[in-house]
C-alpha cells in the first residue's frame, strides 16, 4: 500500500503541494490526473524518496520513506519501478543492457545466465521481440522506446510500478498500446501502479481509481463513476477541457 498523508512541497517561494493525501491499496490501479507543471512527477517522486517533503509523510509498504536510512531506502526502491517521464534511457548502451541496468540486485545483475533469461523475458511481458535487445535507443520507435523504459521498470520483479507520463507523446493507437499494457501487467505480475498522465481516456480505461491534482491537492480521488457524477469544480472544468479536446475524439 501506498499512503500519501498532507504532503507540503515548495521549491523557493513556489508551493507545489499544499497538502496532498493519496492512497493506493495493493493490487489497485490509480491513474494521478491534473494539468501540466501541477506537481504530479513531484508527488510520484516523494513515493520511492527521490524527493524529501517539507511536511507529511510518506508510507509505501508500511515504510515511512522520509525516514529511512540510505540502505532501507535503496532498498525499498529496488521494490519499486519507475518509468520515468523522459524515457531515461542510456542511449549508448543497447536495449538488452538498458533492461539489465534496472535489476538492482547485483548478483543478478552480474549473472550472465540470469540475465540471458530475464532480459527476453521482460521484452515478452511488453510485447517486444527478443532482437530488439541488440538495438541501440536511436533505432527504436518512440513507442517502443516507451516500452524499453517499461520493460527496465519491471526487470527486478517489483512490487510497485510508478508510471511517469507513459503515453505523452505517442499517437492515440500506440497510447492504447501502452495502456493496454499498464493493465495486463497489473493483471500478470499483481503490482500496484500509479499512473500519472493527462489523458482522462486512458485514465478512465487502465485505472481501478483516480485521482485529480490541483492548486496543490488531491480535488478528488474515486472511481470513475465518482468522477463523471462530481460537483466540484476543479473536476468539472478538467473533465470539460478534457472533451473538448479533439486529440481524443478518435
Ligand atoms: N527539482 C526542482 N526544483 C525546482 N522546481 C521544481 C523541481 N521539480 C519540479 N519543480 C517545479 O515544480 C512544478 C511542478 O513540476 P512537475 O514536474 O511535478 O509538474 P507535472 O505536473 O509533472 O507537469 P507535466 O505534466 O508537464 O510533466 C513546476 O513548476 C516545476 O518547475
Ligand atoms: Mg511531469
Amino acid at each position: 500500500m501506498i499512503e500519501l498523508r498532507d504532503l507540503h512541497k515548495r521549491f523557493g517561494e513556489q508551493v507545489v503541494l499544499d497538502g496532498v493525501d493519496f492512497t493506493v491499496m495493493e493490487g489497485e490501479t490509480v491513474a494521478l490526473l491534473g494539468e501540466s507543471g501541477t506537481g504530479k512527477s513531484v508527488l510520484l517522486k516523494h513515493i520511492n524518496g527521490l524527493l524529501h517533503p517539507d511536511v507529511g509523510d510518506i508510507v509505501v509498504d508500511g515504510k515511512h520513506v522520509p525516514s529511512l536510512k540510505r540502505r532501507e531506502l535503496s532498498e525499498l526502491r529496488s521494490s519499486i519501478g519507475y518509468v520515468f517521464q523522459n524515457g531515461a534511457l542510456f542511449d549508448s548502451m543497447n536495449v538488452f543492457e538498458n533492461i539489465r541496468f534496472g535489476l538492482s540486485d547485483m548478483d543478478l545483475y552480474n549473472s550472465v545466465d540470469y540475465c540471458r533469461d530475464r532480459v527476453p523475458e521482460c521484452l515478452r511481458l511488453v510485447n517486444l521481440e527478443p532482437d530488439v535487445a541488440k538495438k541501440l535507443p536511436a533505432e527504436l520507435s518512440g513507442g517502443m522506446r516507451k516500452r524499453v523504459g517499461v520493460a527496465r521498470a519491471i526487470a527486478g520483479q517489483p512490487k510497485y510500478l510508478l508510471y511517469d507520463e507513459p503515453t505523452s507523446g505517442l499517437d492515440p493507437l500506440n497510447a492504447d498500446i501502452i495502456d493496454n499494457l499498464v493493465t495486463h501487467l497489473a493483471e500478470e505480475l499483481g503490482v500496484t501502479s500509479v499512473m500519472v498522465t493527462h489523458d482522462v481516456r486512458g485514465a478512465f480505461r487502465v485505472a481501478d481509481r483516480i485521482a485529480l491534482l490541483t492548486n496543490g491537492k488531491i480535488a478528488l480521488q474515486g472511481t470513475q463513476k465518482e468522477f463523471l457524477e462530481s460537483d466540484d469544480e476543479h473536476v468539472k472544468a478538467f473533465l470539460e477541457r478534457d472533451f473538448e479536446d479533439t486529440s481524443y475524439a478518435a
